[in-house]
């Protein structure tokens, strides 16, 4: 196998000191960088350790005149095989999507032929800012991958979406695009997977939920992702950050994902692994309920929709392929099977979600596919490699359909 290599553009945030970690990351993993260190990265780390991690020289200025002997801009942006951009600043963000190249990095960005991977990095009220979001939308447009950002505590203090990708994740977002590169079964699908929990809220503190951590789910986006299928995650609140080249919207209750899951259509298919609260207290109060006038001491709960059946049951717009997961505790595949019948989906992923298997919130888990073709079992194996074959028989089943 021919070893890959990545061209990495350090931006100007805090985060920038991660990229020293993210270089290192993706040299165990065999995967080769040089690397442009803007000049607002330099501010925060030097081109010294960037070199030194790297076994190379780290470049810095359009307008070195030994670097254009050496190796013209043009050239260093086609010599890897993917760029990476981390910390993805909303400036290195805005440069591409607005076709302006005014330095190095923003120069290599526009003159290459290679994809480009982005880990944004910034402040929560940045990132939200509607002219960030719109050159993110133009970037995705135009073919650009995107891992995180992630929510968190931030550097300047605030909570939010704005952290960068942990160095790990950016690896295996790299790794996974090298990886799936040559699997385009699923190119030109439109998929929408649902993951994670929802949260139900009771009052402005309180909330029913369940344990779902959106592993399985996001892993089952990433999967379909590599395999070039466009992705739509519809996702309750979790941890995890966007898998790459995958578009996430995130969401809080049932209601809303069954909005966002609608609105997501038309799709080939859809995959419902999200752990959806069943019912929602019937009121939500707008004041925090307080203990001592016994106001907690039962909830009146309504059901939520069901948005498996839902999509299930469309007239119009059904896709063709509907995938649900069914959570059980005990005699599973009969439970599996009889969820299977009532929501109308075409296959069924049972999974033992009994204390002590782990499915909820672990890395593992030990499936069964229902169809009305049967049964099928898989010994236990980790979330991404359920999610590896899941979305290859996905890809067999759609091509199999179109036929
Ligand atoms: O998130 P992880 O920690 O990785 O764990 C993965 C998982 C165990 C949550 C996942 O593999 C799984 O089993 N997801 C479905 C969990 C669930 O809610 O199952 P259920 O039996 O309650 O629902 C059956 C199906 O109907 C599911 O596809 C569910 O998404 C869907 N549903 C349920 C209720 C509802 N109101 N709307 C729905 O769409």
């Amino acid at each position: 196998m021919t070893t890959k290599s990545v061209l990495l553009i350090i931006g100007g945030g805090i985060a920038a000191y991660k990229s020293l970690e993210l270089i290192r990351d993706l040299s165990k993993r065999g995967i080769r960088s040089k690397a442009i260190l803007t000049s607002a990265g330099a501010e925060f780390i030097t081109p010294l350790s960037v070199g030194s991690l790297t076994g190379a020289k780290c470049y810095t200025a359009l307008f070195n005149l030994t670097d254009e002997a050496e190796m013209g801009h043009i050239e260093l942006s086609r010599s890897a095989d993917l760029l990476v951009v981390a910390p993805a600043t909303a400036d290195l963000l805005a440069k591409p999507a607005l076709g302006v190249a005014n330095d190095l990095a923003s120069t290599a960005l526009l003159a290459t032929d290679k994809p480009v991977l982005y880990a944004p990095a910034m402040n929560v009220r940045m990132w939200q800012h509607p002219a960030v979001q719109r050159n993110v939308a133009t970037l995705k447009d135009d073919g650009a991958l995107f891992v995180g950002p992630g929510e968190g505590d931030m550097a300047c203090g605030e909570f939010g979406f704005g952290r960068m990708a942990e160095p790990s994740d950016i690896a295996d977002a790299v790794e996974a695009h090298f990886a799936g590169r040559s699997d385009g079964r699923l190119n030109g699908r439109h998929i929408v997977v649902t993951a994670g929990p929802t949260h139900e809220p009771i009052d402005p503190v309180r909330y029913l939920a369940n344990r779902s951590s959106g592993k399985q789910g996001y892993a089952i986006a990433a999967s379909l992702a590599r395999m070039g299928a466009q992705v739509t995650l519809i996702s309750g609140p979790t941890e995890l950050p966007s898998p790459a080249g995958v578009a996430t919207v995130r969401i809080q209750t049932a209601r809303e994902m069954m909005d966002a899951t609608m609105k997501a259509l038309p799709a080939d298919a859809a995959v419902c692994c999200a752990a959806v609260a069943d019912y929602r207290p019937e009121i939500e109060t707008e004041h925090k309920i307080k203990k001592e006038r016994g106001g907690l001491s039962s909830i009146a709960l309504e059901e939520n929709p069901d948005i498996l059946n839902a999509l299930s049951k469309l007239d119009v717009g059904r896709p063709k392929l509907v995938v649900g997961f069914a959570a059980e505790t005990d005699d599973i595949l009969c439970n599996a099977n009889a969820k299977r019948k009532r929501k109308g989906c075409d296959w069924i992923v049972a999974n033992d979600v009994s204390t002590g298997t782990g499915t909820m919130g672990g890395d593992n888990n030990t499936v069964t596919i229902l169809s009305e073709a049967g049964e099928e079992s898989w010994e236990n194996m980790p979330k991404t490699q359920v999610a590896g074959r899941l979305a290859s028989y996905i890809a067999d089943e759609l091509n199999k359909r179109s036929c």
